[in-house]
């Protein structure tokens, strides 16, 4: 049997049933596969469910607004993932009469798509050649053909996709693809347990005892710290205050409360000489409490962020402010969401 069969044959005995495998309805794969980027299935699986309930097709997507699409992706992270999806559901409706592109090059010229998303597309809904390289794929190739460049150069990018062509030839990439990724994040996993590969005694890291070694990782970029106070306006028992992120670093476009960033944790006393604290307040009366003494840490990517918020009661303001109960329409990063629960609701 050729080693594309056997992976194959491993498949079909260890696939999951998961629901974008049963349709080759490009919308539906598509948004799939960019809820899937950077996110486990276990936790992907109900905004998948959610967003093709809220939002059947395309047209139903590039209906909606953009807060709404932020709101329902709430908690998923790497919230440019929505904001490009709805780009790009506004572009197909109004751009492409609501018809989804069908090339590769056509799919890949999508914002928010990249070659591996493009592939996924390409291959399951159109059975086109176009191996999908992703985190499983990296690890399991890199291990199998004793790949040592790092991965995260475009040199071991087209190598990967180099193989893959070879081995899916004669093959329905449709299924290839959706073999190998299983493969990578089923049995060739960071931790794998290699007695029960059906592959170990071809695998050149297993052979030569690499496993642990494989992919090879670029250095990590530098974590950042950075300390956010969130003033948390109490106007009148009824009212707060909310900015919308102007910042492309970080949640762009999403909620959140004044925000005053430190390169430490900060006092009382400085946080209110800090001159946009005093503009916030404009010399209102007011009452200031720190509401955790202990920062919440929030990891992101590259980027620690140690959260506090600060409560702060004033009688009326001069800002913009929304009624309390309106609160939970706005779509806010998972940290906020999490204090917004315990405090207001
Ligand atoms: N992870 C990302 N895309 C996937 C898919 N189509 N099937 C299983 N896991 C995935």
């Amino acid at each position: 049997m050729s080693w594309t069969e056997n992976l194959l044959n491993w498949y079909e005995k260890n696939k999951r049933n998961l629901p974008w495998r049963s349709t080759k309805d490009p919308y539906t794969i598509w948004l799939s596969e960019i809820i899937l980027q950077q996110t486990r299935i276990a936790q992907g699986l109900p905004y998948f469910n959610k967003f093709i309930q809220q939002y059947p097709t395309v047209e139903a997507l590039a209906n909606a607004k953009e807060s709404q699409v932020l709101k329902l992706w709430e908690g998923l992270g790497y919230y440019s993932r929505a904001r490009n999806m709805h780009f790009t559901a506004r572009y197909i409706t109004e751009e492409l009469e609501g018809v989804f592109p069908s090339d590769f090059k056509s799919i890949l010229t999508l914002k928010g798509v990249g070659d591996y998303t493009a592939s996924a597309i390409a291959s399951f809904c159109y059975d086109i050649p176009e191996p999908v390289v992703d985190g499983n794929v990296y690890r399991f190739f890199t291990r199998f053909f004793g790949i040592k460049t790092p991965i995260n150069t475009s040199k071991t990018f087209l190598k990967l996709k180099e193989i893959g062509k070879k081995m899916m030839q004669d093959y329905a990439p449709s299924i290839f693809n959706q073999a190998i990724m299983e493969f990578g994040a089923n049995q060739c996993t960071p931790n794998p347990n290699c007695e029960k590969c059906i592959f170990i005694s071809d695998c050149w890291a297993y052979n030569n005892n690499y496993v642990k070694e494989l992919p090879t990782k670029i250095k990590k970029k530098k974590i950042m710290h950075r300390f956010f106070n969130y003033l948390v306006f109490n106007v009148n028992d009824d009212k707060t205050i909310l900015k919308q992120r102007v910042s492309k670093d970080i949640w762009y476009n999403l909620y959140e409360f004044p925000l005053i960033e430190s390169s430490k944790a900060i006092t009382k006393p400085k946080l209110i000489e800090e001159p946009s604290f005093k503009n916030l307040v404009n010399n209102t009366p007011y009452k200031i409490a720190k509401h955790n003494s202990k920062a919440i840490i929030h990891k992101l990517s590259h980027q620690n962020l140690y959260v506090y918020f600060w409560i702060i009661k004033v009688p009326s303001t001069n800002q913009p402010s929304i009624k309390i109960y309106q609160i939970n329409e706005y779509p806010f990063p998972v940290v906020l969401k999490n204090f917004i629960k315990d405090y207001f609701n």
